[in-house]
């Protein structure tokens, strides 16, 4: 996969990937990002990449011209080979559509991810009317840039890229992934300052693991965020559970 990110700020970018799971993946080679300085492609002698509004009021907007030379640059030089699939040109902006495990799964299957960060009051519209294909936004509250969005977005993606976690089966597991809050974890030792790891984990039972942890996922989501459930795959006997827990 390779990922470009046009930023007013691409410094602030480099901490993430030279540590942790995007070092590991741009390492190895299955993951490559470049950063791309809106400001470079400016064309006036002020290298000038916002302005006031039309019509008035407070706060700058972000220069078209720039953002579309960026993006055309970027694509005039992709291989025709590499053309194939679909490639999303993303804005990040708090009027996107909501950022989601699921969201992270779709952009994971593309070769190729362009990543806009917005800027100041806004970002001329005619970006997000001829250039952008898809606009995302990672929750209902206000940054005063696209940047930590734009990392929040690359690392849910690029931890799905297939060979980039060691395991691919704690994958399954995590929160959100099954629609349902991830059950408690424990490691040595055995007792700490008195608190104990729960006997069942202990027993080498493997079916008993699975159904209790299964089971504390439930309660635990049922507790913090029950609005999960609605929407969560749940057998029979896991609905039951539920009501029992409702109950209770
Ligand atoms: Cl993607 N950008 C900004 N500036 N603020 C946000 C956001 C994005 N998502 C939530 N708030």
């Amino acid at each position: 996969m390779h990922i470009d990110i046009l930023t007013l700020f691409p410094q602030v970018f480099q901490g993430i990937l030279s540590a942790g799971i995007f070092k590991r993946a741009i390492d190895q080679k299955l993951v490559s990002v470049s950063l791309h300085n809106i400001r470079d492609y400016t064309q006036d002698k002020h290298h000038t990449v916002d302005d006031y509004a039309y019509g008035g009021g407070a706060g700058m907007v972000l220069k078209p011209e720039p953002i579309f030379e960026a993006v055309e640059s970027i694509k005039s030089g992709i291989s025709l080979n590499q053309g194939g699939g679909m490639l999303p040109i993303i804005l990040l902006t708090p009027q996107g559509r909501l950022f989601s495990q699921g969201v992270a799964y779709e952009l994971s299957r593309c070769s190729h991810l362009i990543l806009i960060c917005g800027h100041y009051e806004g970002v001329d519209e005619r970006v997000r009317e001829h250039l952008v294909t898809d606009e995302i936004s990672i929750g209902d509250y206000v940054l005063s840039g696209g940047e930590p969005a734009a990392m929040v977005v690359i690392d849910a993606v690029v931890r799905l890229v297939p060979g980039v976690l060691g395991s691919e089966a704690s994958l399954l597991d995590d929160s959100h992934v099954a629609g349902l809050l991830e059950y408690p974890q424990y490691t040595r030792p055995v007792e700490y300052r008195g608190w104990s790891v729960p006997e069942v984990l202990l027993s080498g039972n493997h079916a008993q693991i699975a159904k209790w942890r299964r089971e504390q996922a439930i309660q635990r989501t049922l507790n913090r965020r029950p609005e999960l459930l609605d929407k969560a795959n749940l057998g029979l006997e896991e609905k039951q559970l539920v009501d029992r827990l409702k109950h209770s």
